[in-house]
């Protein structure tokens, strides 16, 4: 399962870039307010973009398809490998068949079952976006609506990637890569959390207090 990062800051997208551990980013326009309710989006997309080679997610804001199609072409101007992203309502779908029949990669978002789901990979979607913390949030078990999707997917041969988004903790991250999701897009303290273990830190200074201890001998030897 790959990893994305979900965040439009900059200092995250470059520490997590670093580790080489995400194969992308994903944004909204809620990610990009948080940074800067002033933000110049452009500026920030293609920072991220020269941060992050591969995907990147940038959201339109239109309710109607001819406004997302008009964005999509916006986005595409700043850089032509942009996924464009779309939320799954009608108007939506029918931009993401226009962008489909165009090889434009989308990436369909907010999506809480898997009709949704189907829905979004029928009129073409790359990216079909399940929101798993937020279903959780109202005491639903969102990592059910991925394992359902993944099991469609699985027993009708369907194309879109199912991409495992809202992502709250690090277990989150392991029931979506048991769940059989291909990405998973988690904000920036879920991800760094992941990374951790106190076993791992413990098992770290007592490997560097020994090799002290060593060195410290050697010296002795020595003189
Ligand atoms: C996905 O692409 C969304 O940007 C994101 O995962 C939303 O998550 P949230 O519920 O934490 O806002």
């Amino acid at each position: 399962m790959e990893l994305y990062l979900d965040s439009a800051n900059i200092e995250e997208i470059r520490h997590a870039a670093s580790l080489g551990i995400i194969s992308g980013v994903t944004t909204n326009p809620s990610l990009l307010a948080k940074e800067d309710p002033k933000i110049d989006v452009r500026k920030r997309i293609l920072e991220i973009h020269a941060l992050v080679g591969g995907h990147l997610s940038v959201e339109v804001v239109s309710t109607d398809a001819d406004g997302m199609l008009r964005e999509a072409d916006e986005i595409l101007s700043w850089f032509p490998e942009a996924t464009i992203k779309i939320p799954m309502i009608p108007e939506g779908l029918k931009a993401v068949r226009k962008l489909s029949d165009q090889d434009v990669e989308t990436n369909v978002t907010l999506i809480f079952s898997p009709t949704q789901a189907l829905a979004a990979n029928n009129a073409g979607a790359t990216y079909v976006s399940v929101f798993v913390g937020r279903l959780d949030d109202l005491g639903a078990d969102g990592m059910e609506v991925v394992r359902d999707v993944r099991d469609i997917w699985d027993t009708q041969g369907l194309s879109s990637l199912i991409l495992a988004a809202s992502i709250r903790h690090p277990l989150h991250i392991v029931e979506a890569a048991k769940a059989g999701a291909d990405i998973s897009t988690c904000p920036y303290k879920p991800l760094m959390q992941s990374l951790q273990h106190p076993l791992t830190d413990k098992g770290l200074a007592a490997f560097l207090a020994d090799y002290k201890k060593m060195q410290e001998e050697i010296a002795k030897l020595k003189g």
